[in-house]
């Protein structure tokens, strides 16, 4: 038990009348890179959402550091930070003022030096004093995921860290998600980048209409499709050619 971060077991949740989850079930193992992958609407912010508290569920359970987010939700959202899917951060703030109001806000000491600390880990130090407003996209992604490090989260959630990252840009966020993996911290990431997938995650599931399809690490997943004969090669499915065979989009050949 201790060594979950997360537990997820029968979670439904519905929209009105759209029923987006039916029934979903994973687990995540401390310290681990979770990634969870699904078509457009398939329902990932909101297993995010529900899981960081923002959402309430309809059934199942969702236990996050060991406690329940409904019944509990003060003691998870102490353990956790978000990275929504659109960046938060204040466009009339510089780099080194958002940090340094996210730290005061939770009520931490010396908010200028964890700032420092941030703003230096990120590459983001000859820039801490410019508004957010003349940030790239991939600066403000790169503060985004530092303002939810402020505190040392136990588990983060980050909701499409890359999209709309330039391939260097990604590179980058994938370096320090795997360093905050490396020192211990817990990443359940979504994503639409299979790549990204591949290149990261410990464990990989998929949600698909409603349910996860198909979970495991990478080389599990490989297993569920017969590998395609190319000529006198064998080639290795790719993560893309996985998750169209498991969704049905495409005849595993
Ligand atoms: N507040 C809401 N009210 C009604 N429907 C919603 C609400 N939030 C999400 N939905 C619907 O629920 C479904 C799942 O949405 P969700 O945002 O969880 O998907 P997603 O997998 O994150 O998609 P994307 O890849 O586009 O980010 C979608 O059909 C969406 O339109
Ligand atoms: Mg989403």
């Amino acid at each position: 038990m201790q060594n979950k971060s997360i537990q997820v077991i029968g979670l439904q949740k519905s929209y009105k009348q759209l029923h987006v989850l039916k029934g979903v079930d994973f687990e995540v193992e401390k310290g681990s890179i979770f990634a969870l992958l699904g078509s457009n609407g398939a329902g990932k912010t909101t297993v995010v959402k529900i899981l960081a508290t923002l959402l309430q569920k309809d059934s199942g359970t969702a236990t996050v550091n060991g406690f329940d987010v409904a019944t509990n939700p003060d003691h998870v959202r102490q353990a956790i930070s978000l990275t929504g899917q659109f960046a938060s951060v204040d466009e009339i703030l510089t780099g080194r003022e958002n940090l340094i109001m996210i730290a005061k806000l939770r009520y931490l000491h010396n908010p200028r030096q964890i700032a420092e600390d941030l703003l230096q880990r990120f590459g983001l130090t000859d820039a801490a004093d410019r508004r957010v407003s003349t940030y790239s996209g991939g600066m403000r992604r790169r503060l985004d995921i530092a303002l939810s490090l402020v505190g040392k989260p136990q588990i983060i959630f980050l909701d499409e860290p890359t999209t709309g990252l330039d391939p260097e840009a990604r590179i980058e966020v994938w370096k320090i998600v795997k360093e905050l993996s490396d020192g211990g911290t817990t990443v359940f990431l979504t994503t639409q980048y299979l790549e990204e997938a591949e290149q990261l995650a410990d464990r990989i599931a998929i949600l698909h209409e409603g349910r996860i399809i198909a979970s495991g690490t990478l080389s599990d997943l490989k297993k569920l499709i017969p590998s395609a004969k190319v000529e006198y090669v064998e080639k290795q499915p790719t993560l893309e050619d996985i998750f169209l065979a498991v969704i049905g989009k495409k005849e595993a050949n």
